[in-house]
């Protein structure tokens, strides 16, 4: 694996590449001219069509059996990492261990980047959920019941537990101003395949859970490739839960 040499376009490492969200974001970032360091358990499961790129790097290795030493090495020399990881849609993907597959990830790529003592801190992009609280009750939009319903689910469904584990791990934990790492954590609605389109971005919740908004991944994918490449988004954005939904039709 080359992880020596130094780029003028930033590096990135991907975690979730295999993804229906992942694989998006990987194309988007090889058609950006952006290294990728992908981290998957099957290069077999990776998009068509990219394995040849010379920008690309793939790892195959799980986040969680790697050492803290091979975590480290996997993020050293990454100006990003962007993660599309989440619980595979089947009864062992949503009950089974491991539970906490997003907030130990995100726990586990923060200690590095601090051990690492980076000169830039490492962006840290999540994908993330709707379903999500933004920590002190900002997103006030939900009444009573949806607040309750959504609370019922934290405590019974894993995958929505761990998704707000590692959001609330990075509000309560890494310092709006940590020198070597920096969030942003991706709230979609309810997913769905498609292209790229107008998409809109808000600091709270836009629609109810009985209403829910649509977003494509290809526009989760667009955003997060935003962030990692493109400062002024960043800077937008960086220490914040954005909501991304599709633009309505005019
Ligand atoms: N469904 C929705 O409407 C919705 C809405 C908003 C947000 N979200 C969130 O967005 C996430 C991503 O969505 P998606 O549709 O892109 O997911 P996806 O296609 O199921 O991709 C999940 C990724 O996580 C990896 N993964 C799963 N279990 C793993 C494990 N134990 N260890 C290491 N890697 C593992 C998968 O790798 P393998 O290929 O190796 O399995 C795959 O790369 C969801 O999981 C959810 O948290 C979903």
């Amino acid at each position: 694996m080359d992880t020596s040499a130094t780029h003028a376009e930033p590096t990135v490492l991907l975690l979730g590449g295999t993804g229906r969200t992942g694989g998006r974001v990987l194309q988007q970032l090889l058609g950006r001219g952006v290294h990728v360091r992908a981290l998957v358990r099957s290069a077999e499961r990776l998009p068509a069509g990219v394995a040849d790129d010379p920008r690309l790097t793939v790892v195959e290795a799980d986040l969680l059996s790697l050492s803290a030493e091979q975590v480290k090495e996997q993020v050293d020399g990454c100006d990003a990492v962007i993660s599309c990881l989440g619980h595979t849609i089947s009864a062992q993907g949503v009950f089974g261990k491991p539970r906490d597959l997003v907030a130990r990830s995100v726990e586990r790529v923060c200690r590095a980047a601090k051990e690492l003592r980076p000169a830039q801190p490492v962006k840290l992009i999540l994908m993330s959920s709707v379903s999500v609280n933004r920590a002190g009750g900002l997103d006030t939009r939900r009444g009573w019941f949806e607040r309750a319903y959504m609370w019922l689910l934290r405590g019974l469904v894993p995958p929505a537990r761990d998704n707000q584990r590692a959001a609330d791990f990075l509000h309560d934990v890494i310092e709006p101003a940590d020198p070597h790492v920096r969030w942003v954590v991706v709230r979609p609605d309810t997913l769905k395949d498609g292209d790229v389109t107008a998409y809109s971005l808000h600091e709270g919740l836009v629609d109810g859970l009985f209403r829910p908004g649509e977003t494509n991944r290809a526009n989760v994918a667009h955003f997060m490739c935003e962030l990692a490449t493109d400062a002024e988004a960043w800077e937008a954005w960086q220490g914040k839960l954005p909501v991304i939904v599709n633009a309505s039709p005019e």
